[in-house]
């Protein structure tokens, strides 16, 4: 159901990750750490979850790695073609199709959001675990509760889980606290690094106060 409502918001644009064409904010998080990433000690690859139009492909080739991109929707990865690029359509909540230990670096810039059960988060992490090398890095780019376009949408009865149902695209999503990622990614996942993004956005003919955070984990 929800890929289908991704394929229709890539014709209708309702949102600015669907039509933008510059790096997400988060691709500066990923220019930060460029040092780090170039001192894992594995496979010179890395692979984007939910890479959409493939829009943060120019900041993670900086990686000198190559890019691997995977999202459940046809219509972006035909825009992502445009990079000299390898795609797949998977979705994140089956087993990833690649083998094991065989990226250096895997990324998620705004997609996780969709993934809204503990359980999807926790077989997620343990999929990025299995594919990564040794040591290697799993950087997460995500919205959090205080973002003022979800803050509102945010569903009453769900506990710690902030799930979200959009009137305007349909979609039903979470957004999270760091803290919560830690906890659903296990120990195996440990926090190197985060960071708070904060900026002003005009979605869906508003403007909002964007709340997004980043962070960056180390596979032991
Ligand atoms: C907000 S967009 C972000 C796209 C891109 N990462 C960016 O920063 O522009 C979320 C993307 O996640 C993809 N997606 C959502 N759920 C997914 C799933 N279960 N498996 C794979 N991709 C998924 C959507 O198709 C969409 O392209």
């Amino acid at each position: 159901m929800s890929r289908e409502l991704w394929e229709r918001e890539y014709l209708e644009h309702a949102i600015s990750s669907s039509t933008n064409v510059r790096p997400s904010h988060g691709a500066t998080f990923v220019e930060r750490h460029l040092a780090t990433i170039a001192a894992v000690d594995g496979p010179p690859r890395l692979l984007d979850l939910g890479c959409g139009g493939g829009r943060n492909v120019p900041v993670l080739e900086k990686t000198g790695f190559d890019f691997h991109g995977m999202d459940y929707a046809h219509r972006p990865l035909v825009r992502a073609g445009r990079f000299a690029t390898r795609l797949v359509q998977a979705s994140m909540t089956a087993p990833l199709p690649f083998g094991s230990g065989v990226f250096s670096a895997v990324t998620a810039f705004t997609s996780v959001e969709n993934l809204r059960r503990d359980e999807d988060l926790r077989v997620l992490a343990g999929e990025v675990r299995r594919v990564l090398c040794r040591g290697g890095l799993w950087l997460v780019y995500f919205m959090t509760p205080e973002d003022t376009y979800y803050r509102p949408l945010i569903e009453p009865g769900f506990g710690d889980r902030s799930l979200t149902h959009d009137p305007v695209t349909g979609l039903r999503q979470r957004v999270y606290r760091v803290a919560e990622l830690c906890d659903l990614f296990g120990p195996s996942l440990r926090l190197l690094d985060t960071e708070e993004f904060a900026f002003t956005d005009v979605r869906s003919a508003g403007t909002y106060e964007r709340r997004l955070a980043a962070g960056l984990w180390r596979r032991d």
